[in-house]
């Protein structure tokens, strides 16, 4: 069983939880990410593993709740339990000192880019950041992004805080006046953002990485569920990912593929909630 020991309510649907899971701590690496089940009747879902914290033997996990899993993962509190976490998954971010480059994060994706983020930086990088949510309620790690980068740029659609733009908009400009200089970028949000960062960077040519948020169900690459097409190859995002090259990457064939469960999930999420109220009107 693993505790939760931690929960952090960044806005009514994006949550922070640190769980107890010492064997994932101890060897995690920016870029990989855990599946977690919460119960022996739960679906598994995976979810990055935003932070780490060797000496305590924890992980942080930040989540939106989208749907049944999710959404009964924000009911848990400090010191319920979850069943299973297997990790840390996935090839962690190839780190180097490539010299100046960008780390997008783009809703629920800023936790994510955080420690890869912090691990350019440490590897002598010059970091700019750019951050982006939908409004100031969804955004969240302002200053932990702002310490380990070297510029920072925060947008909102809505420009409720920061700038009133797309994260695309700062990077074309970024690109624009100082594109020999950007050795790398890395985007991580939902698949609709990293396909138009991956667009932006492409007629200048710079190597662009971005982290699938395929469903994914064994995470062994047996399913087949989080399977990708990349030009002319076909890559499963669990054991061959989660980072790729954008410029590679089918984006109309993920995007569909994100949604072929829709009436499943929505069952899913109908039968859960009618059971949570008839449990609360039985316990009232
Ligand atoms: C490697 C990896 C790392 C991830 N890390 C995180 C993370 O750190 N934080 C986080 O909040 N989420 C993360 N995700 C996405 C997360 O796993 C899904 O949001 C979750 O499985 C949804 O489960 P659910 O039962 O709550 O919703 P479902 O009922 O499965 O889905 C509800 C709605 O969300 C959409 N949806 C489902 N899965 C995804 C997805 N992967 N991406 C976008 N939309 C989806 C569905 O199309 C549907 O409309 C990650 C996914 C992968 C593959
Ligand atoms: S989740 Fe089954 S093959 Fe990747």
């Amino acid at each position: 069983m693993y505790k939760i020991v931690k929960k952090e309510i960044f806005c009514e649907s994006i949550k922070l939880m640190e769980v107890q899971a010492p064997h994932v701590a101890s060897s995690a690496k920016a870029g990989q990410f855990v599946i977690i089940q919460i119960d022996e009747k739960g679906e598994r879902i995976p979810l990055t593993i935003a932070d780490y914290d060797r000496e305590r033997g924890t992980i942080t996990l930040v989540f939106q709740e989208v749907g049944k899993t999710t959404m009964y993962l924000g009911t848990l509190e400090v010191g319920d339990t979850l069943l299973a976490v297997a990790g840390p998954l996935g090839h962690p971010s190839e780190i180097e000192n490539y010299g100046t480059i960008v780390c997008i994060g783009g809703g629920v994706g800023i936790a994510p880019i955080f420690p890869i983020a912090r691990a350019l930086k440490k590897a002598g990088n010059y970091v700019i950041s750019i951050i982006g949510a939908r409004t100031k309620e969804f955004l969240f790690w302002e200053d932990r992004m702002r310490s380990v980068s070297d510029e920072l740029v925060v947008c909102t659609d809505d420009g409720s805080h920061g700038r009133k733009a797309l994260v695309t908009e700062p990077l074309r400009e970024i690109l624009e006046e100082r594109g020999e200089e950007i050795k790398r970028v890395w985007a991580i949000g939902p698949a609709i953002m990293m396909k138009f960062v991956a667009k932006t960077t492409e007629p200048f040519d710079i190597p662009t990485i971005v982290s699938l948020n395929t469903i994914m169900v064994d995470g062994t690459g047996m399913c087949g569920c989080c399977r990708i097409e990349l030009q002319d190859e076909v890559k499963f995002v669990c054991v061959d990912g989660p980072e790729f090259d954008g410029h590679k990457v089918d984006w109309d064939n993920v995007l569909a593929r994100l949604v072929i469960y829709r009436e499943q999930e929505r069952l899913a999420l109908e039968r859960w909630l009618e059971q949570t109220q008839r449990k609360t009107a039985v316990g009232a």
